[in-house]
C-alpha cells in the first residue's frame, strides 16, 4: 500500500470530493477493508452522508484541531458503512482557522493527533473544504497522497493547474511524502462533445495520473444524502455502483504496484 492517508481536495465547490470519497469508501468496503473517514469541512456532508446525526455538544475534528486534550478516540463513530469510521465535523471546525493561526504547529495538529488510531485502519480518507485553507493544509500535511475529483469543464482544467502548484508548496513547505494518488472524472456527462474534449484534454495533459474509471452523471448518486449511504449500499446493481467498484479495483492497483 502506498497511499495511507489520502485526501480528496480541489479547491474548487462541488465537484465531487465528497462523493468520491463516501463511494469509494463503500466499495472499499465490499472488498473487506477497514477506513477511518475524517470530515475537515463545516459543512459536514461526509458526516450527513455516513449516516451520522450530529447533535448539539457532540465533539468532531473541530475539537481535535482547537483543544489539546481532545484524542480521536474522543470523537470517532461507526459508520452506516461496515468497517467504516467517521470522525465528524461540526461547526466548531469554522473557528478552527483563527484561533490557530498563532501557534508554531498549526499546520501539523491533524498530523499529530491521527497518529495514535491510524494504525487501526487500512486507509484514512480526509474530506477537504473547497477552500486552501488551514484544515486543507493540515489534510495535505498529513496524507501520503491525494485524489482530485474532476468535472469535465473547460475551467476545470485551469483551476487544476493551480491546485497542482498548490500541491507542490505543500510538499516542500510540510510533507515531502504527498503524492498525487489519482485524479478522478466525476459526474461525466456522456452526451455533450465539450465534455470528451476536455477528458482528451486531461488525459493529454496528467497521463497516468488520471484514473481510467470514468463516474457518470446520475440522479442516483445525487440521491446518496438522502439515503445517507453509499450508492453500493442503496442501489447495488446500478452501473454507477458497479462504476464505483471499478473505481475502487482500479485505486487498489495502483496502490499496489
Ligand atoms: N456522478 C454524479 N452524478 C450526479 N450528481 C453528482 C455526481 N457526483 C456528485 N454529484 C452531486 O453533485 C453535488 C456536489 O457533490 P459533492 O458534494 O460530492 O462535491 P464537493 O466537491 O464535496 O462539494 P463541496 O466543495 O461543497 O464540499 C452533490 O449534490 C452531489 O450529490
Ligand atoms: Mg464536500
Amino acid at each position: 500500500m502506498k497511499h495511507q492517508v489520502i485526501s480528496f481536495a480541489n479547491q474548487k465547490g462541488g465537484v465531487g470530493k465528497t462523493t468520491t470519497c463516501i463511494n469509494l469508501a463503500g466499495a472499499l468496503s465490499e472488498m473487506g477493508l477497514s477506513i477511518l473517514l475524517v470530515d475537515m469541512d463545516y459543512q459536514s456532508n461526509l458526516t450527513l452522508g455516513v449516516g451520522l446525526p450530529m447533535e448539539n455538544g457532540e465533539k468532531g475534528t473541530g475539537h481535535i484541531l482547537l483543544y489539546p486534550e481532545v484524542s480521536f478516540r474522543d470523537i470517532i463513530h461507526e459508520s452506516s458503512i461496515p468497517n467504516v469510521d467517521i470522525a465528524p465535523a461540526t461547526m466548531d471546525l469554522s473557528k478552527v482557522d483563527i484561533n490557530i493561526d498563532k501557534r508554531p504547529e498549526r499546520h501539523k495538529i491533524l498530523h499529530d493527533k491521527l497518529g495514535e488510531v491510524k494504525h487501526n485502519y487500512d486507509y484514512v480518507f480526509v474530506d477537504c473544504p473547497p477552500a486552501f485553507n488551514l484544515l486543507t493544509v493540515n489534510a495535505l500535511s498529513t496524507s501520503d497522497g491525494i485524489i482530485i475529483p474532476i468535472q469535465c469543464y473547460p475551467y476545470s482544467l485551469a483551476g487544476l493547474n493551480t491546485l497542482l502548484e498548490i500541491i507542490d508548496d505543500i510538499r516542500y513547505a510540510y510533507n515531502f511524502d504527498l503524492e498525487i494518488a489519482g485524479i478522478v472524472p466525476t459526474a461525466y456527462e456522456t452526451n455533450t462533445r465539450l465534455a470528451a474534449d476536455v477528458l482528451q484534454e486531461l488525459h493529454d495533459r496528467y497521463g497516468g495520473k488520471v484514473f481510467d474509471t470514468i463516474i457518470k452523471k446520475s440522479v442516483k448518486v445525487a440521491e446518496g444524502p438522502l439515503h445517507r449511504k453509499p450508492i453500493v449500499q442503496y442501489a447495488s446493481s446500478h452501473p454507477v455502483a458497479n462504476a464505483y467498484r471499478e473505481l475502487a479495483a482500479e485505486f487498489i492497483r495502483r496502490e499496489s504496484r
